[in-house]
Order: C-alpha cells, then structure tokens, then sequence
C-alpha cells in the first residue's frame, strides 16, 4: 500500500480531516524518517486541509522529526522530576559518550539526544524514551547498558542488510 493510501485509509475513520493530521503524519514519517516541507505539503494535499495546519502540528510536537534523526532517536526527561532524579547529570554523560551536544546527531547516524517535557512516566523518573520505549530508574550504567544493546542492534540490522545485498557481479 502506497503512502497516499495509507493516509487515506486512516483518514476515512475521521469525519473531520483535520483530525486525521496526527495519524497521517505519523504515516508519512514512518515512510520517509522524517518529515521535510514537501512531504508535509503532500499529506495536506492528501487530506485535502490546509498546509499551515499541518506545518503547526508538525512542529509542535516532538514526535514529529522536520529535519533527519539518527536510527535511535534518545528524548531524555528533562522536567522536575527527571531533574530532581539525577537527569542533568545524565545529560552531561551522554553528551560526554556519544560526543555531540543536545539537538545534534551522531556523525555515524546512529544516534540524536535530544531533551524533552515530562514523558508521563515521573514513577521511573529519570526517564528517557528511545523511539517508542521508555526506560526509566536510569542511572550512568544503565545508560551505558542501554546505548551498547542499541548499538548491538544496530550492527545486527547492518549485517541482516549486508547479508541480504546482492553481491558484486550477482
Ligand atoms: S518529569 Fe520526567 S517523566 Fe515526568
């Protein structure tokens, strides 16, 4: 099914098509990594609403990516609870590991740290949520922990895709 389908298909469940901005940018991010001026047009010309609407939701939440992210996007609490918990520190230790500053990506694409408002989930604070997970109770190990078994996944989806390629001369 073609993007435009999909949009679509999500959108008939809504009987006001502003209302279906937020299940359809979550398509269009799910297919391209990201959310660039052109797609967003496109979604609103799928759903037929205006651009400036969907440009607002867009950037308004931090779910949705305007610009490329790394494979794991890191969205690390930085609100009273996380803060109380230790969540500066944990900042600076993943700023200090991963060598970027928060906002950036890492030159390997692998990883974009990132800060973010309470994640809803203060009982397990300091909380850091990792695409669609959560991991809290966080300390410096387990960060550590953590980053390692994403990098492991990482090498994990590379070597399916080398093994998968066709090789020279196939
Ligand atoms: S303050 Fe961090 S999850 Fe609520």
């Amino acid at each position: 099914m073609t993007m435009h389908e999909k949009i679509k298909e999500a959108a008939a469940r809504y009987p006001d098509q502003r209302s279906a901005i937020m299940p359809a940018l979550l398509i269009a991010q799910r297919e391209h990594g990201h959310l660039p001026g052109p797609v967003l047009e496109e979604v609103a010309d799928i759903l037929g609403v205006e651009r400036i609407w969907v440009y607002e939701l867009a950037t308004f939440y931090t779910l949705f990516h305007t610009e490329p992210v790394g494979m794991f996007y890191l969205q690390l609490c930085d609100n009273v609870s996380c803060m109380l918990c230790g969540a500066e520190d944990l900042l600076k230790h993943l700023e200090t590991v991963l060598g970027i500053k928060k906002g950036d990506t890492t030159p390997d694409g692998l990883f974009t740290l990132s800060t973010v408002e309470c994640l809803g989930a203060c009982e397990m604070a300091p909380v850091m949520q990792v695409g669609d997970d959560y991991h809290g109770t966080l300390d410096i190990a387990r960060i550590n922990a953590l980053l390692d078994s994403l990098r492991a996944m990482a090498g994990r989806v590379a070597g399916v895709e080398h093994a998968s390629a066709p090789s020279p001369g196939e």
